[in-house]
């Protein structure tokens, strides 16, 4: 192992970005003040580059050879080394993977610190909010409807009934600690297990085995699987006894997997997020969206994200062909460097956890509001800056906690033994203090996205605060 490639002084490096930033905003203060300006010191640009620095200084230290070029406040291009092997052909474009990607920083935290705020699964009062949330988008979550509109509502809520919950499920906040863990056939050469088990929420991927043979791998504990249609149709198998297990389907519902839910204890929910007409692609991204609409901390195993890289293995079935696996690293790499993930690989595997050089909480949010802010500036649109700021439909809901229980008036002897429960009529007491916090700040509004990744497109609804206050 290269062990001194991660060794670091991270005291010292804090210290002088530290100085650095204070230096800017003297610099900054005095500016404003000789050209006599009233207008408030603005320091979006000084906090954006300091944050920049932090994460040229992160990649550096936890990319395994990818190196961050900053062009400016925003954009940035992440690198590989010169002589990296590109093996995986994109056939559609006649190339080989590209050695560099850039990215707008700016436009990534504003994204991915979004989702901590979201819901991101489809409930009734989402579909009652959103104009023509019946009519229209409905539709596109059933196939083999017959039609492309739900000009009988009352037959759609037939297809959906059994997979729509009155409210959200689960809330922002409500576990510290989450795994998600992906299918990379890398999982095999690490004993992850036991570590991947202590989270307090696991998320799994399609037809992720878990039994005692992968155990000292990939771990036991099970509590929330996304699947895509495929993977919906094994989905008894892939159970395979464990009822607790929360699935979450990623596409479309239709009556083969209706038949068999109703078979099943399991709760089972539509995703709420997904990039309709650009099919499923990406299930490791979703689970992530997953994990931080739910989670504090999200530490991500199974994803193929070391060097070297040649072929998209599974840890459970043969080799098949790979897809973008440079693009994918850079990816996840900048993600870690934004505080939304954190990597477990083979290759980081005898590393300490040491997440210092990792931009902490405060300096996060500071960044998201500068970027936000600076957006908003561009646009024209100064003022409102809220918590809500990007709500285009506002929709009102009973309190949390009620409503029926989603499939509740097609409830078979199955469904009154299953976890529904748990989940959909939690008592707000129950929910962990940090999930109680946020509702009352956010007034118990919660947020969803229409379709795909804009960040102004949400539909917000309103709950009562006055029975849990
Ligand atoms: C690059 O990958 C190809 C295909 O896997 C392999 O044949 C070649 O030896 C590799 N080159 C290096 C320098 O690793
Ligand atoms: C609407 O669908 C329901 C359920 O399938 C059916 O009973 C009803 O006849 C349909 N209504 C019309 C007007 O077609
Ligand atoms: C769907 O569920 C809702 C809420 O439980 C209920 O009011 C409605 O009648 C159900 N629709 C059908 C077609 O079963
Ligand atoms: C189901 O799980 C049990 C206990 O882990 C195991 O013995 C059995 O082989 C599994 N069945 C299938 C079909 O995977
Ligand atoms: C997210 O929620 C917190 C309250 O928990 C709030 O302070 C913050 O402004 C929200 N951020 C976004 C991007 O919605």
């Amino acid at each position: 192992m290269t062990r001194p490639r991660f060794s670091r002084k991270p005291a010292l490096v804090r210290l002088l970005s530290v100085a650095a930033l204070f230096s800017i905003i003297l610099i900054a203060i005095q500016s404003s003040f000789f050209t006599g300006s009233r207008a408030p010191v603005n320091l979006d640009i000084p906090i954006l580059s300091h944050f920049q620095s932090n994460l040229q200084q992160c990649v550096a230290n936890r990319g395994l050879g990818l190196t961050a070029h900053i062009i400016d406040h925003c954009n940035v291009i992440l690198k590989f080394p010169q002589g990296t092997n590109s093996t995986w052909y994109n056939e559609q474009f006649k190339i080989f993977e590209p050695l560099e990607y850039k990215y707008d920083v700016c436009e990534t935290i504003l994204l991915w610190e979004q989702y901590r705020n979201m819901t991101t699964v489809l409930t009734r009062e989402y579909l009652d909010s959103r104009p023509d949330g019946w009519f229209d988008y409905a539709a596109k979550r059933i196939a083999q409807l017959g039609a492309d509109k739900c000009y009988n509502q009352t037959l759609c809520e037939e297809h959906l009934n059994l997979t729509l919950p009155a409210k959200p499920p689960f809330h922002p906040r409500q576990f510290r600690r989450c795994a998600v863990v992906g299918n990379s056939g890398d999982l095999l050469k690490t004993q992850f297990g036991e570590e991947i088990d202590s989270h307090d929420a696991v998320i799994r991927d399609n037809e992720a085995p878990v039994n005692e043979r992968y155990a000292k791998h990939v771990g036991l504990k099970r509590d929330f699987r996304l699947v895509v249609r495929g993977a919906a149709g094994n989905m008894i198998k892939i159970l395979n006894g464990s009822d607790d297990e929360v699935l979450i389907i990623k596409s479309v519902i239709h009556r083969d997997f209706n038949a068999m839910i109703k078979k099943i204890r399991n709760p089972v929910y539509l995703f709420q997020g997904i990039v309709l007409r650009r099919g499923a692609k990406g299930t490791g991204m979703k689970s992530i969206e997953l994990a931080l609409s739910m989670c504090d901390i999200v530490d991500i195993y199974g994803f193929t994200v070391d060097p070297g890289y040649t072929e998209w293995t599974r840890y459970f079935s043969t080799p098949r062909k790979g897809h973008n696996p440079l693009q994918g690293r850079a990816y996840y790499q900048l993600l870690e460097c934004l505080g939304v993930i954190r990597i477990h690989s083979p290759m980081r595997a005898k590393r300490k956890q040491d997440w210092s050089d990792v931009p902490s909480r405060e300096m996060i949010n500071n960044a998201h509001r500068a970027a936000l802010h600076l957006k908003k500036k561009q646009a024209g649109q100064e003022g409102g800056l809220g918590r809500f700021v990007n709500c285009k439909v506002w929709g009102k809901s009973g309190p949390y906690g009620t409503g029926p229980v989603s499939g509740s008036t097609d409830m078979t002897d199955t469904r009154k033994e299953s976890n529904y429960n748990r989940w959909e009529i939690m008592p707000f007491e129950s929910l962990r203090e940090e999930a109680r916090k946020h509702y009352m700040q956010m007034e118990g509004v919660s947020l969803y996205k229409m379709d795909g990744n804009k960040l102004d497109d949400l539909v917000c609804v309103k709950h009562p605060l006055k029975s849990e206050a």
